[in-house]
């Protein structure tokens, strides 16, 4: 009988999560029934959103249940299938758990060819947090030609998307990282007009102003607190702060506050939120753009690939912290 493993949620963080908030068991693995498959998980992906469904509060996405699996976005091989939908043998991208082995049903699945690079593709540049990216600059912050745009966490997963899609619209784009590998990685790889390390600066204002000296007009919200705080001030009039997350409050037992939103009013600034999977009618013409810009070379991707399901617990903690160094995924098991 094949053992599966399996990251169990085994108590509620207040404050930051650490190991003991998981719990790793071997289980025999689960035959499917009817109206089911069995899946073989081979990449599944870690997100910030994950610790909102943490906690025991009314959010938009359902909450992980205490004692049961944690779930994700996934790609995975069809093992056993008992539906018409899928066959043994083909590829899936949906939700799955933190598993060597996922029993799941049709709904929840899309079949994929899996000829793009990597099936980790799937869950960063042709996947949610990209197409999170490209939904934001396009629908919420329309960034035009010769704006200036500032993206914050701009070498994770969203951010790096959001800096290059800004640069093939024909703006002044700039962004800021935890380290300066990060910076590097950013200025050099991706083509970002300024950047810098938000944690070696001495004030967040004048790095902000030396790298947005014309002001910014569009502001990639990726982690709000004090980084908010200084945009606020840099802002032009008209600008538009695409409100996409704000990962700097969401291990903090209690939000901070945020100053300078009084700005806002003489600047006639624009904030607004969003969640990607409310957009999901523009993902046939996000894969069509997004592919052929990887194609082309005009968009670059970076993924940050920690091998076997029970190291994904300290995998989704240390991108909590900033370990992470471009779109974090968990590779299960072999392509
Ligand atoms: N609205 C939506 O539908 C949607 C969808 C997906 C993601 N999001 C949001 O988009 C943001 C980025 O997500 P992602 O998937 O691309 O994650 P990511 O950027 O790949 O990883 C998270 C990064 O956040 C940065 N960070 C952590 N704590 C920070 C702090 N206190 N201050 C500043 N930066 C901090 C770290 O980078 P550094 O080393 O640079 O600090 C870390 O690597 C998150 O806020 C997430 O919630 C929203």
């Amino acid at each position: 009988m094949t053992e599966n493993t399996r990251v169990l949620f085994k108590s509620r963080p207040i404050g930051w999560v650490d190991a003991s908030h998981f719990e790793i068991v071997t289980a025999p693995m689960a035959d499917p029934g009817d109206g089911e498959v069995l899946v073989r998980n081979i990449f599944m992906s870690l997100d910030p959103y994950m610790r909102g469904r943490m906690r025991d509060e009314a959010r938009y996405t359902a909450g992980f249940t205490l004692g049961e699996v944690l779930d994700g976005g996934g790609v995975g091989e069809i093992v056993v299938s008992n539906v018409d939908q899928f066959s043994a043998g083909d590829l899936v991208t949906g939700r799955l758990g933190w598993e060597n082995f996922t029993v799941t049903t049709a709904d929840l699945l899309n079949k994929v060819d899996g000829n793009v690079g990597s099936l980790s593709h799937y869950l960063g540049v042709l996947g949610m947090p990209s197409m999170t990216a490209w939904v934001g600059m396009r629908n919420i912050g329309q960034a035009k030609e010769g704006e200036a745009v500032y993206v914050s966490a701009a070498s994770g997963a969203v951010g790096q998307v959001a800096g290059q899609i800004a640069k093939l619209q024909g703006c002044y784009v700039a962004g800021s990282a935890g380290s300066d590998q990060k910076v590097a990685y950013i200025r050099d790889e991706l083509g970002f007009d300024g950047a810098f390390n938000y944690k070696t600066a001495s004030s967040l204002d004048d790095a902000l102003s030396a790298a947005c000296p014309k002001g910014i007009d569009v502001y990639f919200e990726n982690v709000g607190g004090a980084m908010l705080e200084a945009v606020l001030l840099q802002l032009n009039p008209h600008a538009r702060i695409i409100a996409c997350g704000m990962i700097s409050q969401y291990n903090l037992e209690k939000p901070e506050g945020v100053r300078n939103l009084s700005t806002m009013v003489g600047n006639k600034v624009k904030m607004q939120g969003f969640i990607v999977s409310d957009h999901m009618d523009l993902q046939a013409e996000f894969m069509a753009e997004m592919s052929g810009w990887l194609a082309d070379g005009k968009v670059k991707y970076r993924e940050d690939v920690t091998q076997g399901v029970e190291n994904a617990p300290a995998a989704f903690i240390g991108m909590l912290k900033g370990e992470n160094f471009g779109k974090q995924v968990v590779q299960i098991s072999e392509p």
